[in-house]
Formats: structure tokens, sequence, C-alpha cells
């Protein structure tokens, strides 16, 4: 099946599709790019290939993509100004010859009315391989139930209120191990070539629904409060959390730029994310899993915070 080569290998997104790769006998067909080798020297000592690369130095990108077949490529976390890495990352596979990319991507980013700030890197990414002669394949993730709800549950749970700009909107959220789970299976089988996957979990909800889910499952009363974008960006600018992206930084536990979760919130809220397919269970051959199961699989944890 020929050897992967998998960019922000050492990430969360990253491991769990190298685990999955390795669990199926294929650690010595990957190749794991990371800026910290160090960082994967069990990887190495599994028989994986790790090797130095990094985005913002498009010089070290060719020989760390060298003799790769397929290019895993997981979106950088710079959001809002990745292009340019992921273009290094593009050009780079275009000319070691990579036949087929497979790039991690977000849902609705077609419609340009959709404020989320992601969509700009995802849409000019999607472009920038489409025009690179490799094939493609689109993973267009929704939201991660794991990034949505538990991260941001140690900050709400204690208040009793869940604030934030979503108002009515809805969408599918998917566990990340099932947007991994699609990704290896897009990696490990034919025919993937030109089609764009909409990866998303089983239902549509508001986060009004999933405030009193919580509040149901976790048994401690929590209150939906819906807010404008200034009232968002004033708690994001509270915790300490910066407009822009910087890169390598947590704050409350949260990795994100306010730019980029207050116009998601806008996306919520305008309804851009109000997708749901079953491509995960096209995918794997098992349905995605849902949020009740994720707030009930992390019940403990939820009370205690
Ligand atoms: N759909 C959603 O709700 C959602 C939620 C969260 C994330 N995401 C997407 O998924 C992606 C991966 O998330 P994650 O949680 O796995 O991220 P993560 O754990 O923060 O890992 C980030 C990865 O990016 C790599 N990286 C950062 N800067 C780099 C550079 N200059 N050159 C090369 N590699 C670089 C890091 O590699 P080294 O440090 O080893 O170099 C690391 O492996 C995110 O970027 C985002 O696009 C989507």
């Amino acid at each position: 099946m020929g050897k992967i080569v998998i960019t922000g290998a050492s990430g969360n997104y990253g491991r769990g599709v190298t685990d999955a790769l390795i669990a199926q006998g294929r650690a010595s067909d990957l190749i794991l790019i990371t800026r910290k080798p160090e960082k994967l020297a069990e990887r190495a000592a599994q028989g994986c290939d790790v090797r130095y690369g990094d985005f913002d130095k498009p010089e070290t990108l060719a020989a760390a993509v060298q003799g790769a077949d397929k290019m895993l490529l997981i979106s950088g976390t710079r959001v809002g100004a990745r292009v340019v890495q992921h273009k290094a990352a593009i050009d780079a596979a275009a000319g070691a010859g990579v036949g087929h990319v497979i790039y991690t991507s977000f849902i609705g980013i077609d419609d340009p009315a959709n404020p989320a700030e992601v969509r700009h890197d995802h849409i000019e990414t999607e472009t920038l391989i489409k025009a690179s002669g490799a094939a493609w394949t689109m993973l267009r993730d929704a939201h991660y139930a794991d990034a949505m709800i538990l991260m941001t549950a140690p900050n709400v749970i204690p208040t009793g209120k869940w604030m934030i700009n979503t108002g009515e909107g809805r969408e599918a959220m998917v566990w990340r191990d099932d947007c991994i789970a699609s990704a290896v299976a897009v990696l490990t089988s034919e025919g993937h070539e030109g089609k764009t996957y909409n990866i998303t979990g089983p239902q549509l909800q508001t986060f009004r629904e999933v405030t009193a889910l919580m509040a149901e499952i976790i048994g401690k009363p929590l209150e939906f409060v819906p807010i404008d974008d200034e009232s968002q960006y004033a708690i994001f600018d509270a915790m300490g959390i910066p407009r822009r992206p910087v890169d390598d930084l947590e704050v409350g536990g949260i990795p994100w730029n306010s730019d980029d979760m207050v116009t998601f919130g806008q996306a919520i809220r305008g309804g851009f994310l109000e997708i749901c397919t079953d491509d995960v269970e096209r995918l794997t051959g098992r349905k995605a899993r849902s949020v009740r199961q994720m707030i009930e699989d992390n019940v403990e944890m939820l009370r205690s915070v």
C-alpha cells in the first residue's frame, strides 16, 4: 500500500492516526514529520521513520516527504495564518511526486458568507491541493465534541452557566476518534481520490440542547445563556486568551485564539455548520458516536470540575 507521510504527527490527531496504523502493522510504512524528533523517539523505536520538518522552513520539507506515496496533511494550528505553511507542505509533496494528498479540512467552507475564520485557511488549502497535480481527498471534520465539550466544561460547569454566542444554531459535533478512524480508513482503502467527506456526528443539536444534556447527565444545574459576540470576546479576553493565534500557547486549557472561537460561534448561529452525514459510518463501518455518549463516558471528570 506504500508509504504514508504524516504532518503534525506528534499532535492529538496525528498520534491517533499513527497508533491505529501501527496497530495494523504499518509502522515501517510511516514517515512522521515533527520539528522535534525527540518527541517521537518512541515511534522511531516502533519502526516508524521520524523526520525533521518545519512548515515555516520550506527547505526542510522536501527531504521530509521524500519517498512517500501518500501524505496526510493535518492542518496546522496557526488558525487564520497557516495557508503559507500548508503551501510549503503541498509544494514539497508535489516536488517529491507524492501521489495522493489527504487533508483535514472543515465543514461548511464552500459558502463565502460563512464567517468562521478557519474557512479561508481551509478553502485556500483545498484549492492549492487540487491545483498541485496530486490526487486528493478532503476530510471536512465537524467540530470535535471533545474540544467543544470536554475542554469547555471546566470553564462553564463551576459557574452553572454556559454562556456562548451560538444562538439557536445547530451543528453535529463529532468525536475526534471518529475523525481519526475515518482518516485511517481513507489511508488504508481504495477509491477515495477526488472525494470530499463531511465527517460529522450523528445528530444536529443546539448548544441549548447540549447544555440541557450536560445538566441531566452530570446531575448539576447548568443554564444556557445566549450572548452576543462582544460578550463572548470579553469572556475570552478576561481569561487572557489572545485574539490572534500564538504558536504552542494554551490558556485555561484552551489552545485556540478568540477570533477563531468567536467566529465559530457566529458560523453556528448563522446555520453555516448545519451539516450532518453518515460519512463516518460509510468510511469506518460503524456509526458515529454521539455527544450524549461523550458526556456519559466522561461523567466522573465532568462532575469533578
Ligand atoms: N474540527 C475541530 O473541532 C478541530 C478541533 C481541534 C483541532 N482541529 C484541527 O486539527 C489539527 C490538529 O489538531 P491537534 O489537536 O492534533 O493539534 P496539536 O495536538 O496541537 O498538534 C499540533 C501539531 O502541529 C505540528 N506543528 C505545529 N507547528 C508546526 C510547524 N511549524 N511545522 C511542522 N509542524 C508543526 C506540531 O508538531 P511538532 O510540535 O512535533 O513539530 C504538532 O504535531 C488542528 O491544527 C486543527 O486544524 C480541528
